[in-house]
């Protein structure tokens, strides 16, 4: 094992919780859990493959892959097999994947015995940069995502970066989106670090986000910069686009509409472009997506805060919530974003 980088999520109140990250960290998960478990419940998927090592008694509960496994179903029978099983309110969840897992396996330990310990070791790029810290947990429902979940921090994280090293391509890319969204939001030149700093840099940015803002009741959304256009994509394209993938066209197109709006200049657009393509990422519109559909979805974002869109945007004290957003500048510019003419086009300079 490699030395690993230890990174705090600073909670305060005595819940603050280590994130470990490197090669071979998946070792130390026994150090993250608590004293009192007689017993860990992992869940994974069939896919991961990964056997930890808890070092206590333990059972593997496998859920089903994909959005159609994520729902309160899942949870309800992960919750039975708990109980049939026999855990107790002072052992412990240990949630093995990427982010579909960690939110499951979260939201199942949340709820089990009114909240038991949970402990996530994320296995993808995603996962470890964003998905696995914070505390968000929640299935879907078939009216929308993540409708259901709650607030539930975990004891401590694993970020093995040695299990990147099979992620299959597509999904590596995911996780280099949200990457790439790291670089406006304190990360500088994230690109010059090798893996395990990247992966702990990252996770040092959402820490002081979170810390700051637990409940999402301002600067935690800014991690949601690029994924305004980005879930539209998703949206009206029916998920061809995965949401890494999303989210890096969704960067440059608010860098975009920043420029429009008078808040970043050229240079700092083309900064946008150089760092989304320098991690091999689309920063066009795929064709054959409605434009019009496209803001009409953005206006449903459910991140919306009044009249207007909402968009988290760059300006010259750096990212920032920007709501009230005029639909029809953000049609403008996507359409000229998108190379369509109009008569509201902005002028290519
Ligand atoms: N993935 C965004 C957040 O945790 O707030």
């Amino acid at each position: 094992m490699s030395e690993l980088i230890e990174v705090t999520v600073p909670l305060g109140g005595g819940r603050d919780y280590p994130v470990l990250v490197g090669d071979g960290a998946l070792e130390s998960l026994p150090d993250l859990v608590p004293d009192h478990a007689r017993r860990v419940a992992v869940v994974t998927q069939s896919g991961i493959g990964i056997d930890v090592e808890p070092g206590v008694e333990h059972r593997v509960f496998t859920i089903g892959d994909g959005e159609p496994a994520k729902t309160t179903a899942t949870v309800a029978d992960l919750c039975s097999e708990f109980a049939r099983w026999g855990l107790t309110r002072s052992d412990c969840v240990v949630g093995v994947g990427g982010g579909l897992v960690t939110d499951v396996a979260g939201f199942a330990a949340a709820v089990y015995h009114r909240g038991i310990p949970v402990v996530h070791c994320a296995t993808t790029l995603l996962g470890q940069i964003d998905a696995a810290i914070g505390g968000k947990t929640g299935v879907n429902l078939p009216e929308g995502k993540n409708l259901v979940g709650a607030y539930w921090q975990p004891r401590g994280v694993i970020c093995d970066t040695a299990t990147l090293a099979s992620l299959p391509p597509r999904e590596w890319r995911c996780g280099l989106g949200e990457l790439a969204k790291y670089h406006w939001l304190g990360g500088g030149r994230l690109d010059e670090l090798d893996l395990p700093e990247r992966v702990a840099a990252c996770v040092a940015i959402k820490a002081d986000v979170v810390a700051s803002d637990e409940r999402e009741g301002g600067r935690r959304a800014l991690l949601n910069y690029g994924h305004t256009l980005a879930h539209s994509l998703e949206t009206v394209g029916h998920h061809d686009l995965r949401h890494g993938e999303a989210v890096a066209i969704g960067l440059v197109f608010a860098a975009e509409l920043a420029r429009d709006l008078g808040r970043i200049d050229d240079a700092a657009v083309a900064e946008h472009r150089r760092v989304v393509s320098g991690y091999d990422l689309p920063v066009e519109v795929p064709a054959g997506l409605d434009t019009d559909e496209l803001v009409a979805v953005m206006g449903r974002d459910k991140k919306v805060l009044g009249e207007g869109l909402t968009f988290v945007l760059d300006g010259p004290t750096g990212v920032e919530v920007v709501p009230g957003v005029d639909a029809s500048a953000v049609r403008a510019t996507l359409a000229r974003f998108r190379g369509e003419s109009g008569p509201e086009g902005r002028a290519e300079t």
